[in-house]
């Protein structure tokens, strides 16, 4: 079975614990794709996996990129000795695919030991999250339920979503709109990623802009 840790488009999370038993029952391979939960989720930052209390033995091939917390590129597979030779050996795209240049590898190194040294930029992102999810709620914007660092505001209607886009970035705020056939038809969408480098500060000022160009783009519509 193989599944995403955090879905890209609506930031919410796969019920991994009740897919690894499912797994178990039926002798199958469970393998999570953890690029939005990577260095996001769970005590450690280890990611989606960690955050459903499940171990690796649970989760026999997790995969995640390295272009998303930690901010460089590439991406690993994490699995057993057997499955990462086999790997090495027989995945052509792999194989005939140019290497990561030494100096990507050694900042995405550096940012793993930052990862497991400075745990504060995660809890100052789950901060975030809480107080945008929570002024969201006062001002009444449809955020769809997401406990994760995306944060998707619905709009519905695809060129509403591209001009709420334009008037943010008016503002200097980016934030792209997602439209079909990325999402289904009539759940375009405002896609908010924030980060650790956002501060409490831009996250009020991104509140009252998205509440101001929301209320003008119903005027305008
Ligand atoms: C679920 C998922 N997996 C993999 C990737 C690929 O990430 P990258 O382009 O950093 O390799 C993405 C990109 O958004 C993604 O959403």
């Amino acid at each position: 079975m193989v599944v995403d840790g955090v879905f890209s488009m609506d930031g919410d999370t796969a019920p991994l614990a009740e897919l690894a038993e499912l797994c178990t029952a039926h002798d199958a391979w469970l393998m999570v794709d953890d690029a939005h939960g990577f260095g996001v989720l769970g005590e450690r930052g280890v990611g989606s996996t960690e955050a459903a209390g499940l171990s690796p033995s649970a989760v026999p091939v997790l995969m995640a990129t390295l272009g998303k917390a930690l901010g460089t590129a590439g991406a690993f597979v994490a699995g057993s000795a057997l499955l990462i030779e086999g790997l090495i050996q027989q995945s052509r795209n792999y194989i005939y695919t140019t290497a990561l240049p030494p100096a990507v590898a050694a900042a995405a190194h550096e940012a793993l030991l930052l990862l497991t040294e400075e745990a504060w930029r995660r809890h100052h992102l789950a901060a975030l999250i809480r107080r945008f999810r929570q002024g969201a709620a006062q001002l009444s914007l449809p955020v769809l339920p997401s406990a994760s660092a995306i944060q998707p505001l619905l709009v519905g209607d695809a060129i509403r979503a591209v001009t709420l886009s334009a008037q943010l970035r008016e503002q200097g705020i980016l934030i792209s709109a997602i439209r079909p056939p990325t999402v289904p038809a009539g759940t375009s969408r405002l896609r908010i990623t924030l980060s650790a480098a956002h501060s409490e500060a831009q996250i009020d000022h991104l509140l009252e802009q998205l509440a101001a160009c929301w209320a003008s783009s119903w005027a305008a519509s």
